[in-house]
């Protein structure tokens, strides 16, 4: 990683007291030299960076660790849900009994040098397409009918996100995908899930800690082949689990909440509950988890 380059793009790009709030605080750092120096690279160059991996391949997390790397002011537009230009760029409000333009995510970013996730990139509607194509073009202009040209600042930054393998996702029309340079997000791998886990759990205990790592590649094993759906792959569900037993919650319980509620169907279900049972022991709790437990 070059620091001397990335502290000179900081220095050049100084932000606003009132928008340090939204330089993100990851919970997790990202852990994946290779992506992360691409992904550097790509943000120093001034690249649109499209992440495109299955689920829980941390694209958000390596997202909001680039919005701190950079001290960039982020902000986040999900196109799952159905988003528009006005979505976008804003629109006429009232205020107080005037008439005001707010700005929307697009307007804000761009507006302050900030770093935009066009998260699900893929999943947007046609409404939305022509802001996308505007803001992603190298002349770093925001030109939309009906609206005032926009100069986008030049420390502003976009990172589209893209799960494959998912419902309803739909490819990216080829034009879009001209403006990206694309990484393509690795599964993390049982090494570094372990420091992750180790990282975020120093109690975690040893034995627990490495079934879990074997429990998540278990479930992206079914779900790779097609039997259970991809929505059961699901680090941060491990996770959550693991938050539960420490509030107090048996393992079985808080698995059950956070893996196996996930997938709704009820064939899927058992798979996953009999991959958990292969691995833990019934009526586990904070004590059988954690080292020194203590609640
Ligand atoms: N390489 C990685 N480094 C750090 N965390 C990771 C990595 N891969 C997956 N994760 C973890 O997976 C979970 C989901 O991450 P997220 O960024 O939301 O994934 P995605 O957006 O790809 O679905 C988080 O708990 C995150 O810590
Ligand atoms: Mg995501």
């Amino acid at each position: 990683m070059n620091y001397k380059i990335i502290e000179k793009f900081v220095n050049e790009n100084p932000i606003d007291d009132r928008l340090k709030g939204r330089i993100a605080r990851p919970k997790f750092t990202y852990i994946g030299e290779d992506v992360l120096n691409k992904a550097i690279s790509a943000f120093l160059s001034g690249k649109n960076i499209l992440l495109v991996g299955s689920k829980s391949t941390g694209k958000n997390v390596l997202a909001e660790n680039l919005s701190q790397i950079f001290n960039r002011p982020m902000r986040n537009v999900s196109f799952h849900v159905n988003i528009d230009s006005q979505v976008l760029i804003g629109s006429d409000t009232l205020a107080n009994g005037n008439v005001v333009f707010r700005d929307g995510p697009v307007t804000s970013a761009c507006k302050c040098g900030g770093l935009l996730v066009l998260d699900e990139i893929n999943m947007a509607r046609n409404e939305a397409m022509a802001v996308l194509h505007s803001i992603l073009d190298y002349r770093r202009i925001i030109d939309i009918p009906g609206n005032d040209l926009i100069e986008i600042h030049p420390a502003t930054r976009f990172i589209a996100t893209m799960n494959y393998n998912y419902e309803g996702t739909r490819e990216l029309n080829e034009a879009l995908l001209s403006r990206f340079v694309i990484i393509d997000m690795p599964t993390i791998s049982a090494k570094d899930l372990n420091k992750l886990l180790k990282d975020n759990y120093p109690k975690l205990k040893k034995e627990i800690k490495d079934q879990l790592v074997k429990l998540f590649f278990d479930i992206k094993t079914k779900a790779d082949s097609g039997e259970i759906s991809d929505s059961a792959i699901d680090l941060r569900g491990i996770f959550d689990s693991l938050d539960l037993v420490k509030a107090g919650l048996k393992l079985d319980e808080a698995f059950q909440m956070c893996l196996v509620n996930k997938v709704f169907d009820p064939y899927e279900k058992t798979l996953i509950r009999d991959v958990i049972q292969a691995r833990f022991k019934e009526n586990l709790s904070g004590g059988d988890v954690f080292e020194d437990y203590d609640f």
